[in-house]
């Protein structure tokens, strides 16, 4: 598919100031030909003082000297005003990009948070919008200079003498040539082979350093930085390739450009022999050496036109793909959830890029007030279930509705009003834990803060902390367990004291001390609630009103404790293992004496 020109993709987000870039390239433009007056002054002046010295008119020169400063002052002036708006252009297209994308973010299913991390989310959203700045605040306005000047050199150069202004060129057009090999197919192929190699090698410096806990401990790290090795190897075999294939021809283009005399002073020698003026082709011969070094910066400039262009391109193609992200559609309605139940029926549901179902054909109910208890071994499909039920994201097939209606046409704020989503692993915000545990409801009480800190069993963590509720998470070391994450998260739903709780137990912290804790504020949290619990160790599930087990995203068995131990199941063979876990951890504590007065 041929893409638009990238100017042309990043003119809508100019708002109404679009006139700023044009108005940006015109100046840019008139500043070049500013800058060339001086040149064409002095040579005039060298002319009239070579052919003419007894007649100099001093004032004459004079007034060319200070014309010839003026419009190099005025070229100035004139490139600061062309970068100025150049620059309230680019601005405007930054800062929106960054609008646009983050729009796009709020419009996101919930769920797409869980598969990009927000690092790569902040890269293509600022980062895109900062390539393009440099591409149109600095690098536009040098290319609209480096168009217009080589026309009006040319002339120029044609028109104070064809014979020397061919020769002056000659370098030029060598030096042209060579330039066009080296960005030919072969040489951007190069280029992007290079910039790949690049790529690859600082994503593997990155998987390296990530890896570096597990290796460690494995004790492989012979074996990981190998990747990283190899391809710090092959980067370096694509310079040295890239500098070989550039030796020749840039240490060519190099001498060339830098060669003007070499073939004007020939020239002058002839036209001199064959009669010429000799002050006249002198200030000539003057003028060409003035003006060659000129073409050498433009060509020099010029040949980085092309990568900046792909890379604003690239920028430009991420920032797209992310707002062709599929959006979630949020019903406008404002009718109110009936009662606060939450049913699934005949739900289906596989993630993106995956031909496995996550969820097949799953159907429960859950009344008001009611609790349930999901089981079952891990990748079952639980999390994706009470994922569901937020309405991460839409199901393929079935319904899911909650109070009675459909999660599709409740508006958002009601959602995510009538439900708390207590996460496996929580993140707690970089701020203070008061604003953690608060964290949007307004006009709180100190007394529902701290009756929310004892319920979630979070008062010690807060006692152990320097500044109590004001101590920044994150800050100078202040970070806590998983599992005291976990309780504050607890804290965070009992504040918000949504009628529906999605609570998926965290497995990752066993201790019994943990456990227990996490274990009291599950029950203060869902009381009188209707809620939905994740467990990974049955002790939480023994007296709520359903266990469904979970299995290959479907329900293997469903029924309250007893009658699933009657069975003789699934869960059956899940309760006699936790029993003999619960028995060995016993045995453990009794002989080596864990756990203390505390269990
Ligand atoms: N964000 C995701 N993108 C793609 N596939 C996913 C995603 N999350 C989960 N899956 C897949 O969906 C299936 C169900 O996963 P899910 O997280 O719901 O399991 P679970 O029962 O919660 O497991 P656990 O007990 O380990 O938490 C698994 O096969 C998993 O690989
Ligand atoms: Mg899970």
């Amino acid at each position: 598919m041929k893409k638009e020109f990238v100017l042309k993709r990043l003119t809508p987000y100019m708002g109404r100031k679009k006139v700023l870039l044009p108005l940006a390239l015109i100046l840019s433009g008139i500043s070049v030909c500013l800058n060339i007056v001086p040149f064409v002054l002095v040579w005039y002046i060298v002319r009239e003082v070579l052919s003419a010295p007894q007649l100099i008119n001093i004032t004459d020169i004079s007034f060319y000297a200070w014309l010839a400063f003026t419009s190099a002052i005025g070229g100035i002036i004139v490139y600061f005003f062309a970068l100025m708006s150049s620059h309230l252009a680019a601005f405007r297209v930054e800062v929106g990009m960054q609008k646009v994308g983050m729009k796009k973010i709020l419009s996101m299913p919930l769920g797409f948070f869980d598969q990009h991390s927000s690092g790569k989310i902040r890269k293509i959203v600022n980062d895109g919008a900062g390539t393009t700045h440099a591409f149109l605040a600095h690098q536009l306005p040098d290319m609209a200079g480096s168009i217009i000047s080589p026309i009006i050199l040319i002339s120029l150069i044609l028109l104070v003498d064809w014979r020397m202004g061919l020769a002056s060129l000659v370098p030029i057009i060598l030096g042209f040539i060579t330039m066009s090999f080296m960005s030919s197919t072969k040489g951007n192929d190069f280029q992007k082979q290079y910039f790949d190699s690049l790529e690859e090698m600082s994503s593997e410096s990155v998987e390296y350093v990530r890896g570096i806990p597990v290796v460690k401990t494995f004790g492989q790290s012979i074996y990981s930085f190998k990747r990283f090795h190899g391809s710090i190897f092959k980067y370096k075999e694509m310079v040295l390739a890239f500098t070989f294939l550039w030796r020749k021809p840039m240490s060519f283009y190099t001498v060339i450009m830098q060669s003007a005399a070499f073939f004007l002073i020939p020239m002058a020698t002839f036209l001199i022999g064959r009669g010429g003026n000799l002050p006249l082709v002198l200030s000539n011969f003057i003028f060409y050496i003035l003006i060659s070094p000129i073409f050498t910066s433009l060509l020099m400039k010029s040949m980085h036109f092309r990568r900046n262009i792909m890379i604003a391109e690239q920028a430009m193609d991420r920032l797209d793909n992310l707002l062709d992200y599929p959006n979630m559609n949020y019903s406008k309605n404002t009718e109110n959830t009936g009662s606060h139940s939450l049913e699934f029926k005949n739900v289906s549901f596989s993630y993106e890029g995956s031909n496995k179902r996550a969820i097949d054909s799953i159907s429960f109910k859950l009344n008001e007030g009611e609790t349930i208890a999901l089981v079952g071994a891990s990748g079952g499909g639980k999390t994706t279930i009470a994922r569901l039920a937020a309405r991460f994201w839409d199901v393929d097939e079935g319904e899911v509705l909650v109070g009675g209606a459909n999660v599709k046409d409740i508006p958002k704020k009601e959602l995510m009003e009538n439900i708390s989503f207590v996460f496996q692993s929580t993140k707690l915000f970089k701020a203070s834990l008061r604003e953690n545990v608060v964290f949007g409801k307004e006009g709180l009480g100190e007394e529902e803060i701290n009756q929310a800190i004892d319920f979630s069993q979070s008062r010690e963590i807060i006692e152990d902390l320097p500044n109590g509720l004001d101590t920044v998470m994150g800050s100078k070391g202040t970070y806590l367990s998983g599992g005291e994450q976990q309780r504050i998260a607890l804290a965070r739903a009992m504040v918000k004291n949504a009628p529906i709780v999605l609570l998926d137990e965290a497995t990752a912290f066993a201790d019994p001390e943990n456990e227990h804790l996490i274990q009291k504020a599950l029950k203060k949290l869902s009381h009188g609630k209707t809620t939905l619990i994740i467990a990974h160790r049955l002790t939480s599930v023994q007296d709520v009103d359903r266990i469904l087990v979970i299995e290959n995203g479907a329900i293997a068995e469903e029924g309250s404790h007893a009658d699933l131990l009657d069975r003789g199941g699934i869960y059956r063979t899940m309760w006699d293992e936790y029993q003999e876990t619960v028995a060995w951890k016993i045995a453990a504590k009794e002989t080596i004496g864990i756990g203390g007065q505390n269990a």
